[in-house]
């Protein structure tokens, strides 16, 4: 099975639907390790909890120099043997370093329509303009964000009366399933 590695920096739902898809006997991957940028994210914890390897890599000590920190990042990836990267709710911008470093096996879950809403806030943005459609997008990473290669979308319905909570939960319940597919069609080839 193909070794991945889950970058995250908060709660990790993405990290954990990765893991339970791994526990199929019939999945092509398994999660190696997952990296948090942020020592405090819940997902660290929810990792351990699943009996999978979760290290803080704290980006503040290394200030401004972001390709020391991704460097950091980067070599604790193949020092637990991984082969590919999954951006799990990720957010910090990466280097053209660490792009090119996974060239190829590396992907992002964002939570819009790709090519709309790339960066923040995309449910709020699909709120205020009246969209009646959401979604979420599964992309190979490049150096430009949220601009990579599409492997996957899903599409959730904005319904009358829905708040950010309401859509978020709608949209995060998509992630969780196509982010597994997709990682799975990439291993795979
Ligand atoms: C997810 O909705 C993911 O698509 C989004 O952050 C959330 C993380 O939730 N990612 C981005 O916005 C990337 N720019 P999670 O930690 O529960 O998986």
């Amino acid at each position: 099975r193909a070794k991945v590695g889950v970058l995250i920096s908060g709660r990790g739902s993405n990290m954990e639907a990765l893991i339970r898809a791994a526990e199929a006997p019939d999945c092509p991957f398994e999660i190696a390790l997952v990296v948090s940028n942020k020592p405090e994210a819940a997902g660290l914890d929810k990792a351990r909890a699943a009996g999978v390897t979760a290290l803080a890599i704290d980006g503040k000590p290394f200030g401004k120099d972001r390709e020391a920190h991704e460097k950091a990042i980067d070599a604790a990836l193949r020092a637990a043997g991984c082969e590919y990267v999954a951006l799990a709710g990720y957010m910090r911008i990466l280097t053209p370093w660490l792009v090119e470093a996974w060239a190829g096996r590396m992907i992002n879950i964002h939570p819009s329509l790709l090519p709309k809403y790339p960066g923040l806030d995309t449910h709020g943005r699909a709120l205020a303009a009246g969209d009646v459609e959401a979604g979420c997008t599964v992309h190979l990473v490049t150096s430009g964000v949220d601009e990579g290669p599409i492997l996957g979308q899903a599409r959730a319905p904005i319904l009358p009366g829905d708040d950010e909570a309401a859509l978020t939960a709608r949209v995060l319940a998509e992630e969780h399933k196509l982010f597994a597919k997709c990682l799975a069609d990439l291993v795979r080839g």
